[in-house]
């Protein structure tokens, strides 16, 4: 299958790309998925309270001059802080699969040199090993199919780049996914090393949160997936 990437050296540009024929934010039904007419909880303070998006980014890894994509970007509320973290030289790719969500991006003012571009579940226009650390905000546990989107992050990641994954802790609240919905750490470990991927660090962010991140490590460090303990 023939695939457009997006350039990642021509990026003074901020668009919003649309694929013809796909799913419409409004459209979709999916009830993992979060509801863009809710996009103002993500950008509430309370939540930047809980989780400090900086902080966390440079936990992760991401200072100046890397290219991070920002995968389910919604809002922006890790995109901003990344774009502010990596300098004149880096590059910061916002994607998500909901047209909405990427529009209200658009209109609330991003910040220069992010590029954003909506894409399909697991199927990113970026080129293989173009990008250096990737951001998964709250968006594994809507995938239909985790596993084939910890493939595509792998895919489009350089070797030894990293994947940044912020979910909600496995428990009942009044807010946020059921619980049943929400996948633990213990949950995304096997996933991830199917997909290719080590952990590398894991953190709890208060009761509500987590956080961890595992790296994309060259084929022929790969123990045998049945050798491999968590
Ligand atoms: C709960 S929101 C989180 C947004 C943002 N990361 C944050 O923490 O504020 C999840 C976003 O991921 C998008 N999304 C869900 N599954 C996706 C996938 N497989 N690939 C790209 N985006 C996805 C949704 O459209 C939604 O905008």
């Amino acid at each position: 299958m023939r695939r457009a990437f997006l350039s990642l050296r021509f990026l003074p540009c901020i668009k919003v790309v649309e694929k013809v024929g796909h799913v419409r934010g409004s459209m979709i039904r999916d009830s993992r998925k979060f509801d863009p007419s809710a996009v103002d909880v993500l950008n509430k303070p309370r939540r930047h309270r809980e989780i400090d998006p900086s902080e966390l980014l440079r936990w992760a890894g991401i200072r100046e001059k890397l290219v991070v994509l920002d995968v389910g970007c919604g809002a922006g509320f890790f995109t901003r802080d990344a774009a502010g973290m990596i300098g004149p030289e880096g590059r910061t790719v916002g994607l998500g699969t909901s047209r909405g969500m990427l529009q209200r991006f658009a209109a609330e003012g991003r910040p220069s040199r992010v590029l954003i571009a909506q894409c399909e579940e697991d199927a990113y226009p970026l080129q293989t090993g173009s990008v250096d650390v990737a951001i998964l905000g709250f968006v594994l546990h809507e995938a239909q199919d985790p596993q084939s989107v910890l493939r595509e992050v792998r895919r489009i990641l350089r070797t030894e780049g990293k994947v940044l994954i912020v979910e909600w802790a496995k428990r009942n609240e009044q807010r946020g996914p059921q619980a049943a919905s929400r996948l633990s750490p213990e949950d995304v470990r096997p996933l991830l090393r199917r997909a290719g991927f080590m952990l590398d660090q894991l953190r709890q962010l208060g009761e509500s949160y987590y956080a961890l991140t595992a790296v994309n490590v060259p084929v022929y460090c790969c123990p045998p997936a049945r050798a491999v303990h968590f």
